[in-house]
């Protein structure tokens, strides 16, 4: 089997869905999830960990000085656990060069739209401001460039005239519950490799914008 950590910040919804995932059907490939770690004490994601009988860990900002030194305890964290794959899923800290190049090709990410368009926060927001038709959430693999790894899978949903932003929000994390469970399964079965700033699908190139 094969060792996943999944890092959280705050409400864990997308943690429940890969947890739900690991226990029905195909589960998450060979893969379990060793661990919950957060930066966040009181995150509801470490009751959703517990509950399901994950070990988890707090490692938190405040007792560290700089973040060089937050993503070495973080790295020494996870390390304990040999993980084959590392999940950020709501992980709200920006990672240092060093921490990401360490874990390079096993570290996904899902953010909420449609990559490239908004990285960053507030991503509802900014699609509404634009007046996009489509909007959506993405599955990538992180490097240093915040938001700008290649893309692994995205998917879509019709922004409506009268959406507002926790509207937008609702409907993409229910995309994002059944986005990021695939990709996760897909990677544990050998099937993702990211080669130099290109994801590969069973060694072929996925286009730009991901396969879903
Ligand atoms: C998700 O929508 C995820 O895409 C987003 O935070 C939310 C976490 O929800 N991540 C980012 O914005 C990363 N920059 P959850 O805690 O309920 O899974």
């Amino acid at each position: 089997t094969g060792n996943i950590v999944v890092l959280v910040s705050g409400n864990g919804s997308n943690l429940q869905a890969l947890i739900d995932a690991a226990t029905t059907g195909e589960g998450l490939g060979n893969g379990r999830i060793a661990a919950v770690i957060s930066s966040q004490a009181d995150a509801f994601a470490l009751e959703r960990a517990r509950q399901a009988d994950i070990t988890t860990q707090v490692v938190e900002h405040k007792q560290h000085t700089d973040r060089r030194q937050y993503d070495q305890a973080l790295k020494h964290a996870i390390d304990e656990y040999q993980p084959d794959l590392i999940v950020l899923a709501g992980f709200m800290r920006i990672l240092t060069p060093e921490f990401v190049m360490h874990y390079m090709g096993r570290l996904l990410n899902i953010h909420p739209s449609l990559l490239p368009k908004y990285p960053g926060l507030n991503t509802h927001q900014q699609v509404l401001d634009a007046g996009d038709d489509t909007h959506g959430c993405s599955v990538h693999f992180v490097t240093e460039t915040l938001d700008g790894g290649p893309v692994i899978a995205q998917a879509s949903l019709p922004v409506e005239h009268d959406d507002d932003p926790e509207q937008l929000k609702q409907r993409v994390h229910t995309l994002e519950h059944l986005l990021y469970p695939i990709v996760v399964r897909w990677f544990m079965l050998g099937r993702l490799q990211m080669e130099g700033n290109q994801a590969l699908f069973d060694g072929i190139e996925l286009p730009p914008s991901g396969v879903m």
